[in-house]
């Protein structure tokens, strides 16, 4: 039975059986690096031939967090406590005191592929994990050799992953919370078109003949003050967005078109927490380090905001969590349905796995 889902931004579910991104490549060597995935922690570190590996981030023998001090020997994590170390399967290979090592002495292996910049953990039945469930990175522009894609913003959200994920998939925040920022303020009462399939939701918005906003005159390299401009997006199950922008370049000697997105995959971390990866793909080539400052300084904006929802949701009796929803929320309940159908489905399967 599938039984009551949540899927309440501040409460909500995740489906498991699911691909999410932990890290930036860069983030994993050969040091222990430590990071959550729904309400597991896990530790992530890499092999001698360079391949990554995600394990349960606790040591069964006293409780000591395996990134906390833990030593990469060869392929094995080493507990920084008694020094017990566990192999990529997560089995024990060595008990320094001596003596049996007992099949219990093991930690949950989490099966992880890298695609890209970014690896991607697989929190379900690992039977499942098949890597061609991973969005295309081509048709997300980020393997495209006819454009530039850019990592390295990773943003740790206080929220529950729907928050972050609804956030990034409504565009009508964007003229009050944002403060015009990276609009000229007419983006929320303009006119939105759907365009739906299995597994996506697009939120289309068409501006003709608008002004350039000044963020993309600085950062975007457009020559024209008037454009004509596409805002498109997509909200791809489970958690991964991509926030489309066409300019069409007018007025000028031979004019542009050119894109500007951003494919933002969420993770959810815990209940309450989650990560924000932030990548760029554009027509044109950007100095990396300006272009996330730039986008972190409007992408805090939103991390600020939806901690404090969250904080008063969690402060809150449910009878006073009321959400009310508007005509620009239709996609969210779009999104929301995917998500019920991916956890619907992955309950009425058979074998699950359970946490360690
Ligand atoms: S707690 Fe890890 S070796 Fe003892
Ligand atoms: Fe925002």
């Amino acid at each position: 039975m599938a039984g009551t889902i949540r899927l309440t931004p501040g409460d909500a579910e995740a489906p498991r059986d699911q691909w999410y991104v932990i890290a930036f490549s860069n983030e994993v060597t050969r040091a222990p690096r430590a990071r959550m995935i729904m309400g597991d922690p896990v530790v992530l570190f890499r092999r001698e031939d360079g391949s990554p590996v995600a394990l349960f981030d606790r040591c069964p023998h006293r409780g000591m967090r395996l990134s906390n001090g833990g030593k990469i020997i060869d392929d094995n994590i080493q507990c920084n406590y008694h020094g017990l170390q566990f192999g990529p399967d997560g089995m024990c290979q060595k008990v320094p005191s001596g003596g049996p090592i007992s099949n219990q002495m093991r930690v949950r292996s989490y099966p992880v592929t890298e695609i890209w910049n970014w690896i991607w953990i697989w929190p379900g039945d690992p039977d499942k994990a098949d890597p061609a469930l991973i969005p295309d990175h081509h048709e997300l522009g980020l393997t495209d050799p006819s454009l530039h894609s850019y990592s390295g913003l990773m943003l740790e959200m206080q929220c529950n992953y729907l928050h972050a994920y609804e956030n990034l998939n409504e565009a009508s925040h964007v003229s009050f919370l944002h403060h015009g920022f990276i609009d000229t303020g007419n983006v929320a009462a303009h006119p939105f078109r759907e365009e739906v399939t299995e597994d996506r939701v697009s939120t289309v918005r068409e501006f003709k003949d608008e002004p350039v906003f000044p963020y993309a005159r600085m950062s975007y390299g457009l020559k024209s003050d008037v454009v004509d401009r596409q805002l498109r997006l997509t909200a791809i199950a489970p958690t991964l967005t991509t926030v489309s922008e066409r300019y069409q370049e007018k007025g000028v000697e031979n004019p542009r078109e050119l894109l500007v997105r951003l494919v933002v995959p969420v993770t959810p971390a815990s209940h309450k927490k989650c990560y924000q990866f932030v990548a760029a793909v554009r027509t044109l080539p950007a100095e990396p380090a300006p272009l996330f400052e730039g986008l972190r300084a409007f992408l805090q904006e939103d991390q600020i905001a939806l901690a404090d929802v969250q904080e008063l949701f969690d402060s809150l009796p449910p009878d006073q969590r009321i959400e009310v929803s508007v005509k620009a929320d239709n996609p969210a309940w779009r999104t929301r349905r995917i998500l019920e159908n991916m956890i619907k489905n992955e309950r009425a399967s058979p074998a699950v796995a359970t946490a360690t």
